[in-house]
């Protein structure tokens, strides 16, 4: 079992965002504003199957992961409420987020649906985000220096992202999850990951105006494909998730135990909702 802590951040997220936040980058900056816009629909979505998973499970199986479910909720909740506040900012900048409303219907699935599909979409996303997590945590200066209550921000999530990673796939497993589903789910969600984040990114800088810049393609190339790319660094993480023996702890997790233990000025431990 994983031991999970809720934190609150001490940053305030009332004050306004600049347009180009992100290193003073429109491409990085309509990424990672896109990303941004994807979390409160997604995490309440991670929060209901990983909770729908424990109540599957038999009773003295729940009371183990119990304490590792609740930490989990408190982490991904209060990640929701803050980003709830950076979107107010973006949708005052004339942004629209497209991916929260579409993810929300894709998400209406029949009633009785078995938890594990939940949890196996769940698994995958979670794959993600702590493989471009500890990416970030590793490039902390592709975040830029003009906020740096921004740059705590995305650190923060990062290095939680990367302390619950092994939740849902732990819950999948405790509840007799195949591989099969396991990786139908992972198929799905990677084309929904890619789509939704590369759509929602061009229409963030259609909206900028600065869709049709050199300097947006040039700085997308080198974000993504370039030295440290994303793309390149987090391909062989991401093939990994199809490997039979694959276990999300295989994973280094350094950068955000690193990130937790040289900030903690930064946050202070919340007392956990109930799961
Ligand atoms: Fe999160
Ligand atoms: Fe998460």
């Amino acid at each position: 079992m994983t031991k999970l802590v809720a934190r609150r951040l001490l940053i305030d997220m009332q004050a306004p965002i600049s347009r180009h936040w992100c290193a003073g980058d429109a491409f990085r900056t309509a990424f990672m504003n896109a990303l941004s816009m994807s979390f409160p629909v997604g995490e309440q979505f991670f929060i209901d199957s990983v909770r729908e998973g424990l109540h599957a499970l038999p009773p003295e199986q729940q009371a183990r992961f119990a304490p590792e479910v609740q930490g989990f909720i408190g982490q991904e909740a209060t990640h929701r409420r803050l980003h709830d506040l950076f979107n107010t900012h973006l949708e005052q900048q004339g942004l629209v987020n497209g991916w929260g409303p579409r993810a929300l219907r894709r998400r209406q699935y029949p009633d009785g649906l078995d938890a594990r599909h939940g949890l196996a979409a769940t698994a995958a996303y979670e794959h993600f985000t702590s493989i471009l997590a500890d990416w970030m945590l590793r490039h902390p200066q592709s975040l830029g220096d003009q906020d740096p209550r921004l740059v705590t921000l995305w650190l923060w999530h990062a290095s939680e992202e990367s302390e619950h990673k092994c939740t849902a796939f732990d819950l999948y497993r405790a509840l007799g999850g195949n591989e099969a589903w396991r990786l139908k789910w992972f198929g799905r969600i990677s084309f929904f990951f890619i789509t939704d984040a590369l759509r929602q990114t061009v229409s963030n800088l259609r909206r900028d105006g600065t869709l049709w810049r050199v300097s947006t393609w040039r700085s997308a190339a080198k974000f993504l494909f370039g030295t440290n790319g994303v793309v390149r660094e987090t391909l062989p993480a991401w093939r990994a998730y199809k490997r039979a023996d694959f276990h999300p702890r295989q994973h280094d997790a350094q950068a955000a135990i690193d990130w937790l233990a040289q900030n903690s000025d930064q946050y202070r431990a919340i007392a956990r909702p109930a799961a």
